[in-house]
């Protein structure tokens, strides 16, 4: 009996987690080799080359990096107080294809980041003025 609920409930996971693999699209080529250098000038000299971390966090399979919002807005805004400086000079172009190689390196599979999304979260931030 028991045993039985458990094999429902991972048959009932396996559903959930193809439905949401589903809606996941992958980047192009092109925006991961655009990510990746990017990542290179910006980024890897914290989080490590192969996102593995180093005075930063690594990103390699660290959970934050499912949510595009909360890359996205630490690229923006970075965390001052904890050593990330913003990197919101760099173009909502490079941003989304650093996030979405982020995103979609060293077993991370989260699928794409879009320019729209970015210019959208980028005007989200700009609306509800400095944080702290
Ligand atoms: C000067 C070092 C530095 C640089 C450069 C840097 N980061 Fe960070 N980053 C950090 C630190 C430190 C944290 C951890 C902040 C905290 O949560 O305490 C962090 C946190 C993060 C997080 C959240 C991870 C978590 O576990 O909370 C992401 C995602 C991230 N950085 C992505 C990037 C990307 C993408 C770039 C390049 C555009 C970048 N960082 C550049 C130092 C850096």
């Amino acid at each position: 009996m028991r045993k039985a609920v458990i094999i429902g409930g991972a048959a009932g996971l396996a559903l959930l987690s193809s439905a949401v693999v589903a809606q996941v699209t992958a980047p192009t080529a092109e925006v991961m080799t655009a990510g990746q250098r990017g990542f290179a000038q910006n980024c890897a000299v914290c989080h490590g080359a192969e996102g593995g971390g180093g005075a930063g966090p690594s990103l390699a399979g660290n959970p934050v990096t499912a949510s595009s919002l909360g890359v996205v807005q630490i690229i923006i805004q970075g965390y001052l107080n904890h050593g990330m400086p913003p990197f919101g000079h760099l173009s909502d172009d490079l941003i989304a294809a650093i996030a979405s190689y982020v995103r979609n390196s060293w077993g991370n599979a989260h699928g794409e980041v879009t320019v729209a999304t970015v210019a959208s979260i980028r005007a989200d931030i700009a609306a509800a003025g400095p944080g702290e």
